[in-house]
This record gives C-alpha cells, sequence and structure tokens, in this order.
C-alpha cells in the first residue's frame, strides 16, 4: 500500500511522534511506503509531498516537538472547492489511503474527503483536549505538565510579593487545560469558557484568602473564559478569516478588575504558545506512537472514514461522524470537583 500522512491546524507536542509510528510500522510491519503532506491541507492542494522513510531520522523524531512536515490551516470553503484537485493529486500519487492528524477542524475535513470516496483514516490531536470520543488527545498532557509548571513557580513569587497572581492558559472553547492545570498547581480560583464567571465571586475568594491571613492568590484563566451577562466589561474582537473572535487578554481584564476592586497588586502571566512547543511528555509520546501504529493498521484493515481514539487502556476506532459532532467540554460535575478547591 502507499499511504499518505499529514498535520493540520496549531502544532502540537506529539506530532513527530505519530509520524514516527505510522512510517515504521507502515515500512516495517506491512511493507508499505508513506508519502508526507507538507503544511497540511495546503500542501496536499498544492500537491507538495516528501517519501518517508524507515530511517535514522525517523527514528530520532520521538523526542522531537512541533511537525517535520509543517502544518496550515485552510478555509473549509477553499478546502471544499479543491475537491477535485485532491482526488487528482492523490491519484497521480498512487496513494492508496490519507492519514490527517488535526484536531476537530481537520478531522472534519477528513469526514468530507471520506463522503466524497476517499480513504480516510483519521488521528485526533488538539492540546486543547476538546475532540469528542476519545478520551484524551495527545499534546495535552505536555501542555498541562507547562502550565502547572508555571502554576507552581508562580506560588513563591506571588507570596513574596503578596500579589495576586493571573495565570492565562490555552483553551478558546474549552477549559481542559485550565481545569487541570489549575487542579495540579493548587491554583485557588480556575476560569473556564464552560461556565461564566462572575468576577465578584473571584474577588470574594481572594479577599476571604486574604483576611484568613493568607497573603498571596493564583488564578487559572482560559484565553476563551467569558463574564456572566452584566458582571463585566469586556473588550470586543474582531473576527478573523475562520469567523473566530481575536483574543483580547482576558487575564489582564480579570487582572485590572481585581486590582480596581481589591486594591491589590495584580500580576498577569500569559502562557500562550509556550504550552505548545517542546518535546512531549512520556504520556503524549506514549499515546501518539500508538495513535501512529494503530492509524497504520486500520488502514491496512480497510476501516475507512474513522479515527483512533483513546478509550480507558485501548485504542480503538470511532465513527469521524461521532468525532467531529460536538466538541469534549468539560462536564459541571468535573468543575464542581475544582471547585472544592477554591479559595
Ligand atoms: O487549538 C489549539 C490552540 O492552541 C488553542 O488553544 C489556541 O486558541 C489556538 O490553537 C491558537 O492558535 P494559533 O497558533 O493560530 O495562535
Amino acid at each position: 500500500m502507499r499511504i499518505a500522512t499529514l498535520t493540520s491546524g496549531g502544532d502540537c507536542p506529539g506530532l513527530n511522534a505519530v509520524i514516527r509510528g505510522i512510517v515504521r510500522t507502515a515500512n516495517s510491519e506491512f511493507g508499505s511506503t508513506v508519502v508526507g503532506y507538507e503544511d497540511g491541507w495546503v500542501g496536499l492542494l498544492e500537491d507538495r509531498r516528501v517519501q518517508l522513510y524507515d530511517d535514522e531520522f525517523i527514528d530520532r523524531l520521538l523526542l522531537r516537538g512541533g511537525t517535520i512536515l509543517g502544518t496550515g490551516r485552510l478555509h473549509p470553503d477553499k478546502f471544499k472547492a479543491g475537491i477535485d484537485q485532491i482526488k487528482a493529486n492523490l491519484a497521480d500519487a498512487g496513494i492508496d489511503a490519507l492519514i490527517p492528524i488535526g484536531g476537530e477542524g481537520t478531522l472534519k475535513g477528513a469526514q468530507w474527503l471520506a463522503q466524497n470516496g476517499i480513504p480516510v483514516v483519521g488521528v485526533p490531536k488538539t492540546i486543547d483536549n476538546d475532540v469528542n470520543g476519545t478520551d484524551f488527545t495527545f499534546g495535552f498532557d505536555t501542555a498541562v505538565a507547562v502550565a502547572t509548571d508555571a502554576v507552581d513557580r508562580l506560588h513563591t513569587t506571588a507570596e513574596s510579593h503578596n500579589r495576586v497572581m493571573i495565570v492565562e492558559v490555552m483553551g478558546r472553547h474549552v477549559g481542559w487545560i485550565a481545569l487541570h492545570a489549575g487542579m495540579a498547581g493548587g491554583a485557588h480560583y480556575t476560569i473556564i469558557p464552560e461556565v461564566p464567571f462572575d468576577i465578584a465571586d473571584v474577588c470574594k475568594a481572594m479577599e476571604r484568602r486574604f483576611q484568613l491571613g493568607e497573603k498571596y492568590g493564583i488564578i487559572v484563566v482560559a484565553e476563551g473564559a467569558l463574564p456572566a451577562e452584566g458582571t463585566m466589561e469586556l473588550r470586543e474582537g474582531e473576527i478573523d478569516q475562520f469567523g473566530h473572535k481575536t483574543f483580547t487578554g482576558i487575564g489582564q481584564q480579570v487582572a485590572d478588575e481585581i486590582h480596581k476592586r481589591l486594591g491589590h497588586d495584580v500580576r498577569t502571566t500569559v502562557l500562550g504558545h509556550i504550552q505548545r512547543g517542546g518535546t512531549p511528555t512520556a504520556f503524549d509520546r506514549v499515546l501518539a506512537t500508538r495513535y501512529g501504529v494503530g492509524a497504520v493498521r486500520a488502514v491496512q484493515a480497510g476501516q475507512f472514514g474513522k479515527t483512533v481514539a483513546l478509550h480507558g487502556e485501548n485504542i480503538e476506532l470511532i465513527d469521524l461522524e461521532e468525532a467531529v459532532g460536538h466538541l469534549k467540554k468539560v462536564p459541571e460535575e468535573r468543575y464542581r470537583t475544582a471547585q472544592a478547591m477554591f479559595g
């Protein structure tokens, strides 16, 4: 067989480990060859591809962050308009099956290709952990480790200066990173997009700490968090080319409001893309490798229109339709558990 792969959407630690898993399994277990398209769907449309071999270069990818294939974002309209070109490019290159590695948007693209007769098996990726139907996406554990390390470090400087520290982490629609880093780092309040926050409650929690003799507080806030209606003014973002509102810095706005209401010294740390860079954790290396191996085995078994997924201890296959139906949000009960540790 001749298998193609590509990485699309925001990069994330573990992408190279998936590529390594795909190439090694395809070559050694099945005698299949692998082609990588560059820069996600863009490279597939423009027919930019490289041959990948199970050699030293591929072997050393396990620890390497980012993606050797490059990644990109393509507007869904342009992607759909290019379907004939994509089919022609895959036919010209003699590709029997495609393994796109990406988040919800990429998997939607994969589903569209599958509906158009292209044999596809997806691999779910995102530091946000918001792809439905899988327990974890690789990259999430690394992002949580980075964010937790940041929260850990802020405790000592916050305490030394009697400050409230705000840590803004990634998460446009979901608050998994904030929830886990907040709990693991012992934050005193965590704000996630799923639960609109009341700044008065946040201030109350900080005030209580100071009244009890604690001289500092740490708040983790996801970049996509929103105040409950009528509780706090928020700057409006612009709409970007993908229809997303640009962020206006929720962390700093929360900081300003706390300073205004309580008079405490407040500082903000925005972690941004640091959460997406660098080598994956052991958990992510293992998960990414298992996803790569699983995807090739699914391709060889002709299980198309699916994506690999982690269910408990096992790598299984689910329909692409299930993966893209909706985002996997933080359930109310999980947030309530985190709330037990606030203040
Ligand atoms: O989806 C992953 C993600 O890291 C989000 O958490 C974040 O909002 C977004 O990508 C940032 O994307 P970009 O790389 O385009 O700034």
